[in-house]
């Protein structure tokens, strides 16, 4: 039986979609590897599920992500707002098509144990792919069919831009965090004033506070290239604080997705988060930091 513990995430309505997630989410993108194995992930749900942590984002490319979390979803899946990413990764099919949405929305339904999707993002295709038509008409069928209940786009850039302003999606997903702001002042802002939801990926920005030496996976590299080029001094607080407070109250963003396989490092994000918004000072600063290091620097995929 979940217990409760004394410290729990606040829930959030999802921009308009009728969904309420956790502030914080559960980034599933660390669960399909051979680190862990099902017990790990029952544990880890459970975890989640305990302080509050009801929103669980996965993805086709996660490994075993779906299928593991599938099995920890039985019994449970009422409790969870879940959501995964179509597009490609269909045996036969070509990917970026409409026929690869439809069967991918069906075998992510199957890999997940379940008879709906909340959320269903197109995972980080192009503008064109966006305005051709028939991939976006294909999830809203999905959406019709009642197998997806919103329809979603993860991305960034213009291609973001486009599917925040087009009406097609009720969510999106981007890079939201200290090392990632540029979607704040654009995608972001104008996601909140269409009443679309934000899920911000990537949100402790990979973490770099951990290495002392530039890492080889390339999207942490450059994230890592980014924190020591912002040269940031976290004050009294610790990395994760910064972090997790930022990006969870940047205007506009719905809930910040954190990716762990590690109860610890879950808790002390919603612990973070608990503790409310960073000082305005403290906000300003870090995005006149980003301004004046950052100007050129995009939205990281
Ligand atoms: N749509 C997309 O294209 C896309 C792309 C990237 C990410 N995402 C989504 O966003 C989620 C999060 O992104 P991400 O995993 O790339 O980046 P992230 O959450 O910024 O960072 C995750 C990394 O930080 C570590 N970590 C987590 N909490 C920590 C803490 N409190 N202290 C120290 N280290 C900590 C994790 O390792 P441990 O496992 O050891 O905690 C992991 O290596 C993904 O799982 C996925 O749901 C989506």
């Amino acid at each position: 039986m979940t217990q409760v513990r004394d410290f729990q995430v606040a829930a959030r309505p999802l921009g308009a979609t009728g969904l309420s997630v956790s502030a914080v989410g559960l980034g599933a993108g660390r669960i399909g590897g051979d680190e862990v194995d099902d017990r790990d992930v029952d544990r880890l749900l459970g975890a989640a599920l305990e302080v509050g942590v009801t929103l669980v984002d996965t993805a086709r490319s996660y490994g075993l992500s779906e299928e593991r979390l599938g099995r920890a979803l039985a019994g449970r899946r009422d409790r969870v707002v879940l959501s995964t990413k179509v597009g490609y990764g269909v045996p036969g099919v070509p990917d970026w098509t409409a026929r690869c949405v439809e069967l991918g929305v069906d075998a992510a339904l199957g890999r997940l144990g379940t008879d709906r999707l909340d959320l269903v993002h197109l995972h980080s295709c192009g503008l064109d792919v966006l305005e051709r038509g028939d991939v976006v008409d294909a999830l809203g069928r999905a959406v019709a069919a009642g197998k997806v209940r919103v329809a979603a786009y993860s991305g960034e850039g213009d291609a973001l831009a486009w599917a925040v302003r087009s009406g097609a999606f009720g969510s999106v997903q981007c890079s939201v965090s200290v090392v990632d702001q540029a979607v704040l002042d654009g995608s972001v802002a104008e996601a909140a004033r269409r009443g679309v939801g934000v899920l911000a990926k990537r949100a402790l920005g990979n973490a770099p506070w951990r290495f002392g030496e530039r890492p080889a996976e390339p999207d942490v590299a450059e994230a890592w290239d980014r924190f020591r080029a912002l040269a940031l001094d976290p004050g009294a607080l610790d990395w994760t604080e910064l972090f997790a407070r930022f990006a969870a109250f940047a205007p506009g963003v719905s809930a910040v997705l954190v990716g762990t396989r590690s109860i610890a490092n879950l808790e002390a994000a919603v612990r973070a988060a608990g503790r409310g918004p960073l000082d305005a000072d403290r906000v300003a600063a870090l995005r006149a930091g980003f301004a004046r290091v950052g100007a050129d620097w995009g939205g990281r995929i």
